[in-house]
């Protein structure tokens, strides 16, 4: 298809370029249609909107298939570790051996923060949200970088600094929490295994992750590496299209993750988990809640916007969680899909394309781990990060890449005179 007919009213018929993408995707283009005809599109939550094209992310929701850079994910998760992935999502091609060392030798220069950050962290209030803790970091972030380079220099250099940095403020957000001392970087150790020492070392002694731990935690940071144009990608778009600074951009990222629709959904299916085994593991209770119109409950963890029949993620994380359960966690994991074989066999869920998402399995992955549940979302974040500067850097080339603002259907009052406060 190369064109699309419009027909308003009996008579006009405007004609609409269709654009095409990889594997047969197709969009109307509806960039003239407020020229040519004085309309706008309504579509609340974008469902039918592409807002941009991509070449980063391929998603298939009905097929189930996700790409980056046209590597399956599955592949990726299997052959990679997440700073190659990062590379890949930023230059779009896998690195050489040499590109790989020179990425790594860099984010090794710059995994430690800026003197006195520590301070940041000890001067919020206690009970703030690690998310809430990680977004004025990475805000100030930005503040306390007097050597940044101009023009494109510049986004590398951002790009490397928060890939390099964020391990770090995740791993002291965790500790400034916890009243523990603050581990120092070491890059030697290899970028996952180091985030893991500075997050778990008891302060004194030897701690050493294990390699069943590394390799969990590599396979989740790749698969949250990027989702294509979601919540927080858009948020991180949206406000760099006003040019603010990328340590802006990441913090609106980072804040629209938080939601519990979005990536904040890792903890709420925790949380949920743990309410039904004190409710003496009555699922049906709550697969009733989750189905009651009146009841704002929903089953966490399940559900998404595009994939319809299965999320690839929750597939491989579901097999990770199982490798790792132990003891504690293995009883959220029997009723996790105990409640997952209940839902998929009851009409509710079935008719309206509802399984599990990347979220369902994750958090009992990072519980076995030794992560505390408030602790989730902020992996999340961790994880997204390249995906959130890749698409934002991907914006920031398009030729004045505009700003963007979109349109509304105004349905409140027609124009009225102004009356007299007695006239009220
Ligand atoms: N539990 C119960 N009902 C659900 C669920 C759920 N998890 N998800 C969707 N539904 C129902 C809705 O109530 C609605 O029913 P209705 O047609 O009778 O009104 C129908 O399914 C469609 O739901 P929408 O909210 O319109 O679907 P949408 O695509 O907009 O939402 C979303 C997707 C937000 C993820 C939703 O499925 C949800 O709230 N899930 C729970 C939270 C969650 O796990 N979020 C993480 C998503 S993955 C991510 O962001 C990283």
């Amino acid at each position: 298809m190369e064109k699309a007919a419009l027909r308003l009213d009996e008579e006009e018929v405007i004609d609409l370029p269709v654009a095409s993408g990889t594997d047969k995707q197709q969009a109307i283009d509806i960039q003239g249609l407020r020229a040519a005809t004085g309309l706008v599109t309504l579509d609340p939550g974008y469902a039918n909107t592409a807002e941009t094209t991509s070449s980063v992310t391929f998603i298939d929701g009905e097929a189930g298939v996700l790409r980056y850079r046209g590597y399956p994910v599955d592949q990726l998760v299997d052959h990679s570790s997440f700073l190659e992935v990062a590379y890949l999502l930023d230059n779009a091609e896998l690195p050489t051996d040499e590109e790989l060392d020179y990425f790594r030798n860099r984010v090794s220069e710059h995994c430690a923060l800026p003197k006195g950050f520590e301070k940041v962290l000890e001067s919020v209030p206690d009970g703030t949200h690690p998310m809430q803790k990680l977004a004025v970091s990475v805000t100030l972030l930005g503040s306390s970088r007097s050597d940044r380079p101009k023009g494109s220099e510049a986004y590398v250099s951002d790009f490397i600094r928060l890939i390099a940095m964020m391990p770090t403020l995740v791993a002291w957000s965790y500790r400034s929490g916890h009243d523990q001392v603050y581990i120092k970087p070491d890059p030697d150790l290899g970028y996952v295994a180091n985030f893991l020492n500075m997050t778990f070392h008891p302060g004194q002694g030897d701690y050493r992750p294990t390699e069943a731990h590394i390799k969990a935690m590599e396979a989740l940071l790749i698969l949250h590496a990027d989702h294509g144009q979601n919540l927080s990608t858009s948020a991180v778009r949206l406000v760099g299209s006003g040019r603010t600074d990328v340590y802006s951009s990441i913090c609106a990222g980072v804040l629209a993750l938080s939601g519990p629709l979005h990536g904040g959904a890792n903890q709420r299916v925790i949380e949920m988990l743990e309410e039904i085994l004190a409710a003496g593991g009555n699922t049906r209770l709550f697969m009733d809640r989750a189905k009651d119109r009146e009841d704002p409950f929903r089953l966490m963890g399940f559900g998404h916007r595009v994939y319809k029949n299965v999320d690839p993620r929750a597939l491989i994380i579901k097999r990770y969680a199982r490798d790792m359960v132990d003891k504690n966690s293995s009883r959220l994991f029997d009723l996790a899909m105990r409640l997952e074989k209940e839902a998929l066999a009851d009409d509710f869920f079935v008719s309206r394309r509802i399984y599990p998402n990347v979220d369902y399995y994750s958090g009992i992955i990072y519980q076995a781990m030794g992560f505390p549940t408030e602790m989730f979302t902020v992996l999340f974040a961790l994880g997204r990060l390249p995906g959130w500067l890749s698409q934002l850097r991907e914006m920031m080339r398009e030729s004045n890449a505009p700003i963007k603002r979109p349109r509304q259907l105004y349905t409140g009052y027609p124009k009225r005179d102004f009356p007299t406060r007695s006239d009220r």
